[in-house]
């Protein structure tokens, strides 16, 4: 299969890797994936990042929300994806409640990174002292702001989030914060692409967008918003990358191409 002309190292990617990524200005591409075989195609194709994301609980268990999944249910995926990965940094999510202390944010990690294999968790929210507390146990944190989906029951419904002044500087600081805690990556969901081009040129650390516009240092999107599979309605700031790609590889291939030039996301999917 063809292998996308950037990814010509095969060892593991690490945190340096990344981090020298932004300084050089290259985009890091990243999707989600929850199994072994899906994991082999994006690794093959030279995808930088792949993310278990807990939206496994709507994309593969068919919940409405991501609230129902657990972290056996994230370190059974984790597994599967780690299983066929050889290049790519493998981000896992901590599910809803399973890091509402400290110590049970690191017990947690612990699972996910031994039993799954992850090489780094995310957790959503402005959670200081618990991020803080991770990365003192050598546990690489990413963090994420803006739309947060495990809050769904406070927002009511999935929006945009920091489009008003005062919101806006809210997350930015936020995101300074988490950064100074000690996460070493940021997402930022569904947040103006003016928003998110401030937070990546104020952060010395990378910042992955999904609806965030293309200034951010790298892109993620849910893997079956962009083969444009499954039984929910597509967000607006995915893309149909299977449409004309006529293969899953070359969808993916496609995807990272566009992402690495610049090219995706456009106007049409930013806010
Ligand atoms: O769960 C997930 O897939 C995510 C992405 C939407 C960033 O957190």
């Amino acid at each position: 299969m063809a292998q996308y002309l950037s990814s010509k190292i095969t060892k593991p990617l690490t945190l340096t890797d990344l981090l020298d990524m932004k300084q050089r200005g290259e985009k890091i591409t990243c999707l989600t994936s929850y199994d072994a075989s899906f994991s082999a195609v994006l690794d093959n194709a030279g995808i930088d990042v792949i993310l278990v994301g807990d939206s496994l609980g709507m994309v593969i268990q068919g919940h409405e929300s991501t609230l129902p999944v657990s972290v056996d249910d994230m370190v059974y995926h984790c597994a599967n994806v780690n299983r066929s990965r050889q290049r790519a940094f493998l981000i896992a999510d901590l599910p809803f409640m399973s890091y509402y202390s400290a110590t049970q944010a690191a017990e947690s990690s612990a699972r996910l990174m031994q039993n799954g294999g992850a090489t780094m968790i995310k957790l959503e929210g402005a959670k200081l002292d618990i991020i803080r507390f991770l990365s003192d146990q050598s546990i690489p944190v990413c963090g994420h702001l803006g739309l947060l989906p495990q809050s769904i029951n406070q927002l009511g419904s999935y929006r945009v989030q920091g489009k008003a002044k005062t919101d806006a500087e809210k997350i930015r600081q936020q995101a300074i914060d988490i950064q100074n805690a000690g996460a070493s990556l940021l997402v930022l969901e569904c947040v103006p692409a003016k928003l998110s081009k401030q937070i990546s040129a104020e952060l010395r650390i990378p910042v992955i967008g999904i609806g965030a516009g293309v200034d951010c240092d790298g892109q993620v999107l849910v893997l079956y918003d962009m083969l444009d599979i499954g039984i929910g309605k597509r967000p607006r700031f995915s893309k149909n990358f299977l449409k004309d790609a006529h293969s899953i590889e070359n969808a993916v291939l496609n995807y990272i191409d566009e992402v690495k030039r610049a090219r995706f996301p456009a106007p049409e999917h930013s806010f």
